[in-house]
């Protein structure tokens, strides 16, 4: 949990319930199924970058839904994680323009700066570089990575460092 939340495991804090409330309060009433993606969001950055089973329990019971139709939706998409990992989120694409633009020397320049390969989080938990992404949709600022899902276009190493510098804990 981060050092924020005072809320156990499986609870929600009052924050995520009112972000909850938010997502749900665009959608019409009886499709609550729409605001988990928003409400997955919430939980995750309030937990410190990753969704226990817990939390996403708990976040079904808040929407009313069964279980299984959260878990589907966070171990579907590549923005959620399900086991605990780094506080912020690492993604360098490696599809086939940012591969030729050196996305792959990036990753080795990254992994090799922080001390970890991909797939990994540093011990002071502060990064987590995800395992290779796939395209980005922002390939003609191809080599790009997202950190924090903001992006970041036309790399090179040392922008890549002034990017994670800039980085808060
Ligand atoms: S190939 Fe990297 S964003 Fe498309």
């Amino acid at each position: 949990m981060s050092n924020h939340d005072t809320s156990s495991p499986g609870t929600l804090s009052a924050h995520v319930r009112e972000e909850i409330d938010h997502w749900v309060a665009k959608f019409p009433a009886g499709r609550e199924r729409s605001a988990v993606i928003g409400a997955l969001h919430a939980a995750q950055h309030e937990n410190g970058g990753f969704l226990s089973p817990e939390l996403m329990t708990a976040v079904a019971d808040y929407l009313k839904l069964p279980p299984i139709q959260v878990f589907e939706v966070a171990s579907f998409y590549s923005m959620f994680e399900t086991h605990p990992c780094g506080r912020h989120h690492v993604s360098i694409c490696t599809n086939i323009s940012c591969m030729l633009r050196g996305g792959e020397q990036l990753v080795a320049h990254v992994e090799k700066r922080l001390g970890i390969k991909a797939g990994q989080s540093t011990p002071d938990g502060k990064f987590y570089l995800k395992v290779e992404e796939e395209c980005l949709a922002a390939c003609c600022g191809a080599p790009m990575m997202m950190v924090d899902h903001v992006y970041h276009e036309n790399l090179t190493p040392k922008s890549v460092d002034e990017v994670l510098e800039a980085v808060k804990d």
